[in-house]
């Protein structure tokens, strides 16, 4: 905080985003852009970005629409298995794979059926250096237990590629936060839902479309320790909002799409989130300093400045709706 209240953010960073492609990804990159210094990019398009030449067109789509924002997307590529020269192509063109249980979330039918088949690619990314990014639900398993039932494939390997970092994308559960803890090479990012809400916001009371989302969210006990690690600001949990956004219609009609859209919200939410439980000093480390630090990587540096002033979220971006439409928050960027 600095001497006039305002609060400001140096290099934001949301690391674990959907852009989506053409009108989409027009109307919600600028809004990721306008707050954000950068962001991880999550490959799951259809066909997804499996290949060095989707890779580079769809680089070259976010670069035109974040038009004069300063930006660093970092690319990732859909988990497939991959030869040794098509990763040394790619290498250092992106910041990990992303990979996919099959049939886990939006646009995974492509991802993989089981671990033990990934495991080739899997040991070559870790003599290259290449993180290895995961949709850690087991989609078999009971809604509420799909991470759960996962977590013991983090443990597993985890232990066999003690050299891959290993980062576990927008955990959910009690159990994914103390891996944190049990071993050297994983990392997790965290929503700002899952800071904020557990089950029975989404269908305790009238269903709320726009906040269901995969993984779903938990337990009182569950939000509680998610929220303590990024208060904490713990070093190795990381900012990624999974703003996932969907067409109203595709949310607001049966077989409502998963995916809640945070992006032009999720930076003065967390303000007031952190601010609120007395934690802003936290908020620097964890949306920010600690991806940079954890991937190494060094975006170009922009300051965000946030007033606290009061502000509507509108009910709409585009045909988009955002978490928490039409009510009032208190820090706004300028
Ligand atoms: C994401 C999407 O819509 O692309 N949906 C979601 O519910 N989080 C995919 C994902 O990250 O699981
Ligand atoms: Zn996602």
């Amino acid at each position: 905080m600095d001497s006039s209240n305002d609060i400001v953010i140096d290099t934001p960073m949301d690391m674990h985003l959907h852009f989506r492609q053409g009108k989409m990804m027009e109307l919600v990159a600028p809004l990721s852009a306008a707050h954000f210094a950068g962001g991880v990019i999550m490959p799951n398009l259809v066909p997804p970005v499996d290949s060095l030449e989707r890779l580079q067109a769809y680089q070259k789509e976010i670069s035109s629409a974040c038009k004069n924002h300063v930006f660093s997307p970092y690319m990732t590529l859909f988990f497939r298995s991959y030869t040794e020269a098509e990763l040394l192509a790619v290498k250092n063109k992106i910041i990990g794979i992303k990979l996919y249980p099959a049939g886990a979330t939006t646009h995974s039918d492509q991802g993989v059926n089981s671990i033990a088949e990934a495991e080739a690619t899997i040991s070559l990314m870790q003599d290259m250096g290449i993180p290895l990014l995961v949709h850690g639900e087991d989609p078999e398993g009971f809604v509420l237990d799909r991470e759960t039932l996962f977590l013991p494939n983090y443990a597993d390997l985890a232990n066999r590629f003690p050299d891959l970092k290993i980062v576990m994308e927008h955990i959910t559960t009690t159990g994914a936060v103390s891996m944190l803890d049990q071993y050297e090479n994983l990392y997790a990012t965290v929503t700002l839902q899952h800071l904020m809400i557990t089950l029975d916001d989404v269908v305790g009371g009238l269903m709320k479309p726009h906040l269901f989302c995969k993984p779903i969210a938990k337990r009182p006990e569950d939000k509680d320790s998610l929220l303590e690690a990024a208060l904490n600001a713990h070093p190795k949990l990381m900012f990624g909002s999974d703003s996932a956004p969907h067409p109203i219609h595709e949310k607001e009609c049966c077989g409502c799409a998963a995916g809640v859209f945070t992006a032009p919200i999720a930076l003065p939410m967390l303000v007031e989130l952190f601010h609120h439980h007395n934690a802003i000093d936290q908020l620097q480390a964890f949306v920010s300093d600690t991806a940079r630090k954890v991937y190494k990587i060094e975006p170009t540096r922009k300051k965000v400045r946030l007033r606290k002033e009061t502000y509507t979220i509108p009910s709409q971006f585009g045909n988009v709706t955002p978490m928490n439409a039409g009510c009032e928050i208190s820090w706004k960027v300028i």
